[in-house]
């Protein structure tokens, strides 16, 4: 065999596909309307780039601490202590390449063969092919629609068996946008500390909660913080998707092992681009609160559009920038499943959206609304035109 089993049992990211389907429909001249994309549409802000700008300028274009500049992580620090009141000193904070690498790290540096993780459906898509990168095994459990996808501590307690090494969550989620309420977190939490289970917390869409406020597992209390790897990017919050920087957050032992994956592999996260988040902290959080409002009214309008449309639910989305509305009254005739659904409206409406398959969850459709309200507009016309067709 010419390739690692492992590489064998990992597949290419699903959004992606979508994504190329969409671009190969609109390199022919078509007009596709795309909600598939997973980052804001907005410029990243001019002071971020301004800050890089001079970095470069400044010849700070060489390599740096495996782990981050000193100052981004003691800002990350600071961040994580005032915004999410988890004590966290600058040598338990690393920095990363984005969220993604993040998550990577946390796996390769926790499970042995056959390890089990706990990952609520519907999930994010990378969260299960990275624990198989990892030789562990993602363990789903279902989360409902008629609990607004909301993980519950009775649902992760069930999952648990003696090989469980961790549990990932993700609040706000995506491709749902529920939020876990703190009252939930807690007994969640409670199932963790009995049961020896670590948390993965990814918490990359934080700064976009409409109705809810976000809390951050690890400030329950420090014995929930040492159990914890607290994940977050400022590639949604500052619209920094191309500038790859992100971090976790864990105890010191942890962070050294994060450390020696990155010293042996990236060997620093892109130098002048840590200036730039350097300047999206002192911003304190002003930027992603401006594309919160924005994100609000699309979350409003896209939400009422979808129940107006007979035999469609969706619960609201609490957070981030997706909503993930129940399809499966379309599932008849020549579409047997989401992805027909999905390529039904790609082919009749022009209109891009990823299938619920894709993150573990059949039967829905997910959608981005971090696209300009003309393309919103345009684009629920469409699906509506188009589902008419099959009611
Ligand atoms: C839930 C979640 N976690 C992590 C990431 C990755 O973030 P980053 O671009 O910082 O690697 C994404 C991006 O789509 C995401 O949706």
């Amino acid at each position: 065999m010419k390739f690692s089993e492992r590489i064998l049992r990992v597949q290419p990211s699903q959004t992606l596909v979508i994504t190329a389907k969409a671009a190969e429909l609109r390199r022919k001249g078509i007009d596709v309307i795309g909600f598939g994309a997973g980052e804001p549409d907005f410029d990243t802000p001019d002071f971020v780039k301004e800050a890089a700008i001079k970095a470069l300028k400044e010849g700070k274009t060489k390599y740096t601490p495996a782990a981050g500049i000193p100052e981004l992580r003691e800002g990350i620090a600071k961040r994580l202590k005032e915004k999410n009141n988890i004590d966290y000193s600058p040598s338990e904070v690393v920095v990363t390449p984005g969220a993604k690498m993040a998550l990577y790290e946390v796996f390769a540096i926790l499970l042995n063969p056959g390890d089990e993780v706990i990952v609520p459906a519907p999930y994010w898509v990378s969260y299960t092919e990275q624990i198989k990168l990892c030789d562990g095994k993602p363990v789903i459990v279902e989360m409902s629609e008629e609990n607004g996808f909301v993980l519950t501590a009775d649902l992760v307690k069930e999952a648990i068996t003696e090989k469980t090494k961790a549990l990932v969550l993700n609040t706000p989620s995506n491709p749902t946008g529920a939020v876990i309420p703190k009252s939930e977190l807690e007994k969640i939490a409670e199932v963790c500390l009995e049961n020896n289970v670590m948390i993965i917390s990814d918490e990359c869409y934080e700064e976009f909660c409409y109705d809810e406020e976000h809390v951050s597992i690890a400030s329950l209390s420090k014995e929930v913080r040492d159990i914890t790897f607290t994940v977050n990017a400022f590639s949604k919050a500052y619209s920094m998707t191309g500038w790859r920087i992100g971090w976790v957050a864990a105890p010191e032992e942890y962070i050294k092992k994060i450390n020696i994956i990155q010293s042996q592999t990236i060997s620093n996260p892109t130098s002048f681009a840590q200036y730039g988040a350097l300047a999206a902290l002192e911003d304190k959080g002003k930027f992603p609160a401006m594309m919160k409002e924005e994100f609000r009214k699309r979350r409003d309008y896209i939400v009422d559009e979808f129940r107006s449309i007979e035999g469609i639910t969706v619960p609201t989305p609490k957070g981030a920038f997706y909503v993930f509305p129940n399809i499966s009254a379309y599932i008849k005739g020549d579409i047997k499943n989401d992805i027909d659904f999905t390529t039904y409206l790609l082919e009749e409406a022009k209109v891009a959206v990823v299938p619920g398959s894709a993150f573990g969850k059949e039967g829905y459709i997910r959608l981005s609304y971090a696209t300009s309200m003309e393309n919103i507009k345009e684009g629920m016309r469409r699906i509506k035109e188009a589902l008419k067709k099959l009611q």
